[in-house]
């Protein structure tokens, strides 16, 4: 599936470092004060202890992709704080082939449970997360971070804590949206049904939406706030796929939350 040539390692030198730190500001349009130092990654990638996990996707020499996770204190678990991809390489394979390795390795090192926060409204990354990899959106977290660069084209950064339970089997394929749409209300803040399964849509693709209708996007981030945090924080429910398809023509993207099953804490 991946058009070009590439290989995945651990970050070990120091000119990898810095092509990591540059790498952040890149994707995420972060400040030189809010990416990562190359002294905090220096740390990270110690052998003993091992304080995290930097992994570089190279095409030839290049460093196009990373993934950067830290130890927990908590007994098997890790957390996940940065996955990205160049724009150029993003939808060949190359973000899931990047989380296969870092599940691989950290179940090596015994790791269960492996934690981090995503955008709900990235139709992208809740694919792959929650569909592609298994993860349990658990919590909704209204403005998780503060950042002064340019990542959220001015949207507050609310963001769904996920967990994965490494030992679980691979997910289902997602869901037909038709089948799921003649079973589940869609809410909306006029109309939060008591129900044990429901949709919320987000964009179908919110970077082109703050792109080009930046007030459309701030109303659906706005939205999808009220809704998150009342069937997630209030009412308990997760989140656990996107089903995304056409409707009439167009494409449309939802979470579907339910009651949480499994063995994650
Ligand atoms: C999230 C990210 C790392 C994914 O990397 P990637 O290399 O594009 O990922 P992949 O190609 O492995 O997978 C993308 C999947 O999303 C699907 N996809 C693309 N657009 C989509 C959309 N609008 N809605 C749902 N799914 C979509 C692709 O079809 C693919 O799924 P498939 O493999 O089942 O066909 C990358 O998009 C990125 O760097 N984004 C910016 C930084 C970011 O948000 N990081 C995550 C939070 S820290």
């Amino acid at each position: 599936m991946i058009p070009f040539n590439f290989s995945i390692r651990l970050l070990k030198t120091a000119a990898e470092f810095a092509a990591c730190a540059a790498l952040q500001r890149e994707i995420w349009g972060l400040s030189e004060a809010d990416s990562m130092s190359t002294v905090t990654l220096h740390a990270l990638a110690m052998d003993h202890p091992q304080p995290g996990l930097l992994l570089g996707a190279f095409a030839d020499d290049e460093m196009v992709g990373l993934a950067v996770a830290f130890a927990a204190f908590e007994p098997q678990t890790a957390y996940g704080h940065m996955l990205g991809v160049k724009p150029a390489y993003r939808d060949s394979g190359l973000g899931h082939q990047l989380m296969q390795d870092l599940h691989n390795r950290l179940k090596m090192m015994g790791i269960k449970f492996f934690y981090y926060t995503f955008d709900p409204l990235e139709s992208r990354n809740s694919h792959l997360y929650l569909n592609r990899h298994g993860a349990v959106g658990v919590t909704f977290k209204p403005d998780a971070y503060a950042v002064s660069g340019l990542m959220h084209g001015g949207l507050p950064m609310d963001r769904f804590l996920a967990v994965e339970d490494l030992a679980s089997p691979p997910p289902p394929p997602p869901l037909a949206l038709e089948a799921v749409l003649a079973q589940c209300p869609i809410a909306t803040p006029d109309d939060m049904p008591e129900v044990e399964a429901v949709l919320i849509e987000i964009p179908a693709d919110i970077a082109r939406l703050r792109e080009q209708a930046p007030a459309a996007a701030l109303a659906a981030s706005q939205t999808a706030r009220i809704l998150f945090s009342e069937y997630m924080n209030r009412r308990g429910l997760v989140s656990h796929a996107l089903v995304r398809g056409q409707v009439q023509g167009q494409p449309r993207s939802f979470h579907l939350l339910g009651r949480r099953t499994g063995t994650t804490p």
